[in-house]
């Protein structure tokens, strides 16, 4: 063989050689389990990995903000190119975002991307978790995913708020000041939550570094570390599968059809590993077109912050509509002191903390509210299970109902009348939705059953 030969047949055997040298230093073929570790080809366990890749998203553009942002309040001069703005002096904040928006190469598409992704992120977390909760894959043994993920669920509502406010600017600041003032109207606590969470009075000089520090480090560490335990959690319990028609012949073996030990579906690599690289690229592709086409939260026409003033509209993002409507609806009489210790119980406390706080308490718990002493392994039809189904939809309109209320200045304005007269219809909305829409399904979907039970029974008597 010339040296030629022996040259050319040592490069094409390059990347065995690597893989038996990295093997030989990290074990690489015990690693080859995992690879083959089975998906279940169902669309909609996607949601959870579009989530998982607006994160990413999230992770990348915020790292090119957070190299222009300024976390500060001291007035500087702007001196970029929003003409109205020339000259004057503004909070450092406000203007890093001006120029980010406005002066930095490619600032303004990173910014909306960044928002838009955070728009994404907790929308396809809040159809990841209904599509758990509908086919019932919290139960037995994946309850305490079910709690890793609802703390995902609030730590990433909480990283859009701390967010919302950094551009300090008249609208953004004046809807934070909502959560200012929920937070001190804790019993007891509230002054030391204020100043843990805003630094003190709000908007202070500590405000914004204070938020800003939640925002890029405290709350996205503790969502990266959430997510390793949901992911670790997932591969080491198998995701849950539909249950199969039939036993399953594989290459290897016939698969039982009620085997809940083996699951069916593509091998994580390189099968799934390719589905999954289209879900990010359309993921990446929805955002893109989003950023491109969609304007965010205009800061040049809202102005910076203005304490003497208050924006004629103000609106949270749609997220946290439901929390808003909350504090709408209570009316002030309900506040009251408790006698003897004195502690004053105001209805923005109702409202913004403990009435949200039982929500998220029902959303923790459910898993061992709706308990299941056996394990199950596979889905189930939301058709067949009309309680929690029923549970589920009444929640779901309850949420809507309560970000309608959010929204009751603008229904009372299309409608031609004023708040106090539609707030009474939406405290019934709130209080009755619920009841008869889940009252509805539980009738129905248990009549279905019913005689889909005695179609079964009339076959097998047949037979
Ligand atoms: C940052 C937010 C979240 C991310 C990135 C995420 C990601 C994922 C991914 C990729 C999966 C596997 C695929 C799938 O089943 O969709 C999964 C499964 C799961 N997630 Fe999440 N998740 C998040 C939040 C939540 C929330 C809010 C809940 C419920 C309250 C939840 C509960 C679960 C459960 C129980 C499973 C196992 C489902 C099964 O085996 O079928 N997750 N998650």
């Amino acid at each position: 063989m010339s040296r030629l030969d022996s040259l050319r047949r040592t490069a094409s055997d390059a990347p065995g050689r690597a893989y038996d040298w990295a093997d030989r230093r990290f074990e690489l073929d015990s690693g080859r389990d995992a690879l083959g570790k089975a998906f279940p080809a169902e669309d909609s366990f996607l949601l959870g990995e579009v989530a998982l890749f607006c994160f990413i998203v999230l992770a990348l553009t915020g790292m090119f903000l957070g190299m222009f942002f300024e976390p500060s309040t001291s007035e500087v001069t702007y001196e970029g190119s929003v003409e109205k703005f020339q000259g004057q002096e503004f909070p450092e904040a406000f203007v890093s975002v001006l120029q980010i928006t406005y002066d930095i190469p490619y600032g303004m598409f990173i910014r909306r991307m960044h928002h838009w992704a955070a728009h994404l992120f907790v929308a396809s977390i809040g159809l990841h978790m209904l599509r758990v909760f509908f086919t019932g894959a919290y139960r037995n043994p994946r309850e305490l995913n079910w709690v890793v993920g609802s703390g995902l669920a609030v730590l990433s509502m909480g990283a859009a708020y701390t967010g919302y406010a950094l551009p300090f600017d008249e609208f953004a600041s004046t809807a934070t000041g909502i959560g200012y003032n929920v937070a001190s109207s804790i019993p007891v606590v509230g002054g030391i939550a204020a100043k843990v969470f805003f630094g003190g009075q709000f908007p202070s000089s500590a405000t914004i570094p204070r938020l800003y520090f939640l925002h890029v480090l405290v709350i996205p560490v503790l969502i990266g570390i959430g997510l390793a335990a949901h992911m670790a959690i997932l591969v080491r319990q198998k995701h849950t599968e539909a249950p199969r028609d039939e036993d399953v012949a594989s290459p290897r073996e016939t698969v039982d059809k009620d085997d809940g030990d083996v699951i069916i579906g593509l091998p994580a690599f390189p099968n799934q590993a390719a589905v999954s690289a289209v879900v990010f690229f359309l993921t990446l592709a929805t955002l893109s077109v989003l950023a491109g086409f969609l304007p965010v939260h205009n800061i040049a026409e809202y102005g910076p912050n203005d304490p003497a003033g208050t924006p004629e509209l103000i609106m949270p993002d749609w997220f946290f509509m439901w929390l808003y409507g909350f504090l709408k609806l209570l009316p002030t009489w309900m506040s009251f002191t408790i006698p003897v210790v004195g502690i004053h119980v105001s209805t923005e406390f109702i409202g913004g903390v403990l009435l949200p706080s039982l929500v998220f308490l029902g959303m923790f718990a459910w898993p061992f509210i709706d308990y299941q002493r056996d394990p199950t392994h596979f889905t189930s039809d939301p058709l067949s299970r009309p309680w929690q189904t029923a549970v589920g939809v009444a929640a779901i309109v309850f949420i809507m109902v309560a970000s309608i209320a959010g929204m009751n200045n603008i229904l009372a304005s299309v409608l031609g009348t004023t708040t106090s007269v539609v707030n009474p219809f939406l405290i019934a909305a709130l209080v009755f939705g619920p009841i008869v829409a889940g009252g509805v399904v539980y009738r129905v979907l248990s009549a279905d059953l019913e005689t889909a039970e005695e179609g079964q029974q009339e076959v097998a008597a047949d037979d």
